[in-house]
């Protein structure tokens, strides 16, 4: 009888212009999130805030799926935060992966959620839902973000609390952080809401910057183009919502080769 059960991943050849890595560390947080670590291979190089293609090796042509890195570009591992698919391509196999397991990654990352693409000013602003925060889980982790920025305010909303943790921890572990804990103490903040359960802050980000809430809760002035900077990361309507608001408060969307105040992109999950 043949078994044509999935195949342990030295049954695939590894695709070329993959890099082939170890994963060294998961975290579940929910059923519907997760976080892994994998090895970082010597020659891939990266900006804080980029992402880059995954797959599994699984299939003799594998699935890739654009991830954000959460780890900064000085960690010596990669780091991802995924969401769960019950039926998705890619994540209904990578939510089982355990320590050991094989990931393949593109050898090249891209993105616009960079500190190069935004010009100065006095404070930046991370928009994210859900996963979207992993880009800026790297940023955060990054001196070069306080040397562009005096206050950094890390801004979360998730449905559920328990899908804060991972943002909960990640602060904690910066402010605590031997490299950049004591530029960040100070000049970041974390706000995050629930949408679907009570907390202490609860509301859309779109909501409460329309409301004010947001600001006045944070105790700075509205958004203005002058100081303020934005980054934005969620799903397609949520980044549609945020960058109408941003362009509502004069700020102007830019890219890597024509900075501006405020960047956007899409968290890809499926
Ligand atoms: P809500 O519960 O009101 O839909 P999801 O898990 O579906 O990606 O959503 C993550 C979070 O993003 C949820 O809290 C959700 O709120 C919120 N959200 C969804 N759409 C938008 C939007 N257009 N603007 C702002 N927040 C949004």
């Amino acid at each position: 009888m043949t078994d044509t059960t999935a195949a342990p991943s030295e049954a695939f050849p590894i695709p070329a212009g993959v890099f082939a890595e170890t994963v060294t560390d998961i975290q579940h947080y929910t059923d519907r999130l997760f976080r892994f670590r994998m090895t970082r291979p010597a020659s891939f190089r990266f900006r804080s805030g980029e992402f880059v293609m995954i797959g599994l090796p699984n299939a003799e042509k594998p699935v890739f799926r654009a991830y954000s890195i959460a780890s900064p570009s000085w960690d010596e591992e990669l780091e991802f935060f995924s969401i769960k698919v019950p039926d998705g391509p890619l994540t209904e196999h990578l939510q089982k992966i355990a320590v050991g397991d094989t990931v393949l990654i593109r050898k090249k990352s891209t993105g616009t959620l960079v500190n190069d693409a935004l010009v100065p000013g006095k404070r930046v602003y991370m928009f994210s839902t859900g996963t979207g925060i992993a880009p800026f889980a790297s940023l955060i982790r990054d001196p070069d973000t306080y040397e562009k920025f005096e206050q950094v305010i890390l801004v979360h909303t998730c449905r559920q609390v328990a899908e804060l943790t991972y943002g909960k921890e990640l602060v904690a572990d910066v402010m605590a952080d031997p490299l950049v804990g004591e530029l960040a103490t100070g000049a970041l903040r974390h706000y995050a809401t629930v949408t679907r359960e009570p907390y202490d802050y609860t509301g859309r980000v779109t909501d409460l910057m329309r409301s004010g809430k947001l600001f006045t809760d944070l105790g700075v002035p509205p958004i203005n183009p002058d100081e303020d900077r934005g980054m934005i990361c969620g799903s397609m309507e949520m980044l549609k919502d945020t960058r109408a608001l941003l362009e509502e408060f004069g700020l102007e969307e830019g890219a890597n080769n024509r900075p501006a105040t405020f960047v956007v992109e899409r968290a890809f999950v499926d």
